[in-house]
């Protein structure tokens, strides 16, 4: 620790000359900041003690799907690492650590007839300690790897999910909630029913494109209804903790001013962040009208006898408004948008119900995914556009970071989260609620079809050490120096900003 010590030093010694030359910009006290991992992405121990068997593990194992064919079966070894893991955690000063629990490790067949002693015993000793470190945990109960049994029997696109879902939040209640005091439900449910149901990007991968989505969307919007009813219900007096999920959006940006780009990006970003926000932090309710109308002209025009976006009954609408205790947000990047005028195709599609053009403006610095372009003024702008559509919620970012390839002196990453902070500081200028910020991610993991070809980490990890040693990137040391001092330096990084791609 005597190096990272020395890293630090030198490393506020560096934020101080730069104060000296910028504007430092504090952060409010009402701001906390975390990192974030998912179970599958970290752990791995997949058939460790009584663990069942997730869709991640099936899909990796079976299919060729995998960009440098790994798997998760050992990823950063958490399972067995968590100590270091905390270590890391504490080092960086955090407020909060950010994990998810692995369904098919408490409960091995899916339901929770059966729960596993092992698997219960994991997160025990992970909570406890995080507290002991007085580092606050948050539970994402559903970060991706439901499991197979439960996709054996349809996985979201089954209603009978909306009760198996329950089921499972409340052993994650009855087992942690004395100690823990946020959750949230899911993670990123645009990308469970877009890529794993719609398309085959995410296991399972079904690929029915247009029809499979939104069945997926629609149980799954029920499912943390039913979730957060049963914790302010049953637990939420004795427990005092809060209940919300964590929505995934990028800011559409209108490619020109012309009327009709400007409601195609408006369009956009009702049809893919308002999908899941509508229905439940609107006034009314309900998906978007928007999107009604256009899944409905679509359907029809293909032959369909009911629009293949399902309906709620008004029971249901209301059922699912206002259970969110807080807006979680993840955000990366942004697009721009122009209006389309396609004819109708025959087959069903996503893309066509929403009826944009959507593309990366090239000039726009890029990071080693595909889809990650460094756009910080477009996360105020989307941070803008919550607070105005609806009604100045409180929000709290889960998820914000950049993807390189291999690289300890990850420049890039520290210009990404100096530029992102400042324009989150400018949205809390402008009026935003926003109360937490959570980096993506602690260190490396296995990026889903990517496999280990990205890294998001502030540590480093090294995949071929059998040991799977993490060490602090120089990103790590930025993320520290901005925890103790609370401030940041506005923009100093810009220039590094010509080149992303790590
Ligand atoms: C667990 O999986 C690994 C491969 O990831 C395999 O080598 C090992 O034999 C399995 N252990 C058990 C108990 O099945
Ligand atoms: C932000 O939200 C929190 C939690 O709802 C609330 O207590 C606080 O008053 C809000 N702050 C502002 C400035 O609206």
């Amino acid at each position: 620790m005597a190096l990272f010590k020395t890293i630090t030093l030198l490393c506020l010694l560096v934020v101080s000359v730069l104060a000296i030359k910028g504007e430092i910009r504090k952060f409010p006290d009402t701001l906390s900041f975390g990192v974030a991992t998912a179970a599958y992405q970290i752990e791995g121990a997949w058939n460790a003690s009584d663990k069942g068997e997730s869709i991640w593990d099936r899909f990796t194992h079976t299919t060729n799907s995998i960009k440098d064919k790994s798997n998760g079966d050992f990823a950063c070894d958490s399972y067995n690492q968590h100590k270091r893991d905390v270590e890391m955690v504490k080092e960086l000063g955090v407020d909060f650590y950010r994990f998810s629990i692995s369904w098919s490790r408490i409960l091995p067949n899916g339901f929770s007839n059966k729960i596993s002693q092992d698997g219960i015993a994991y997160y025990d000793s992970l909570i406890d300690d995080l507290l002991e470190a007085n580092i606050k945990p948050y539970i994402t109960l559903y970060h991706w790897d439901l499991p197979q049994s439960l996709q054996d029997l349809g996985g979201w696109t089954n209603p009978m999910m909306v009760d198996y879902f329950t089921d499972f939040a409340e052993v994650a209640f009855e087992a942690f909630g004395d100690r823990v005091k946020t959750w949230i439900t899911f993670n990123e449910p645009w990308v469970v029913c877009i890529e794993g149901y719609g398309g085959i990007s995410k296991a399972p991968a079904l690929g029915m494109n247009g029809i499979a989505e939104y069945i997926c969307a629609h149980n799954i919007l029920k499912s943390h209804a039913k979730a957060y009813h049963l914790y302010d219900d049953l637990y939420r007096s004795t427990q005092k903790g809060r209940i919300g999920w964590s929505l995934n959006a990028n800011w559409d940006h209108p490619a020109t001013k012309s009327p009709a780009d400007i409601e195609a990006a408006e369009r956009a970003i009702q049809m893919n962040l308002g999908w899941f926000a509508h229905p439940v932090f609107s006034k009314e309710g309900d998906y978007p009208q928007v999107m009604k109308d256009r899944v409905a002209r679509n359907s029809l025009a293909q032959g369909y006898r009911r629009s293949r976006l399902p309906e709620f009954t008004p029971e249901e609408i209301a059922y699912i408004k206002g259970t969110c205790d807080f807006f979680g947000l993840n955000h990366y990047t942004s697009t721009m948008i122009r209006s389309l005028t396609t004819t109708i195709s025959m087959e069903p599609n996503f893309r066509d119900d929403v009826d944009t053009d959507c593309f990366y403006d090239p000039s726009w610095p890029e990071a080693t995914s595909s889809w990650l372009k460094v756009v910080p003024w477009g996360f105020r702008n989307l941070l803008n556009w919550i607070t105005k559509t609806y009604n100045n919620p409180e929000i709290m970012v889960f998820e914000n970071g950049f993807s390189d390839k291999n690289n300890k002196d990850d420049v890039d990453r520290i210009s990404y989260y100096n530029q992102y902070l400042n324009a989150l500081l400018d949205a809390i200028e402008d009026g935003c609620n926003v109360t937490a910020y959570t980096a993506w991610s602690l260190m490396d993991n296995f990026e889903w079809l990517q496999g280990y070809t990205e890294r998001f980490g502030l540590y480093y990890v090294d995949f071929n050490d059998p040991r799977r040693p993490r060490t602090p990137k120089a990103s790590a040391l930025y993320f520290k120096s901005i925890l103790e001092t609370r401030t940041i330096e506005r923009n100093c990084n810009a220039q590094l900003n010509r080149n992303g791609t790590g």
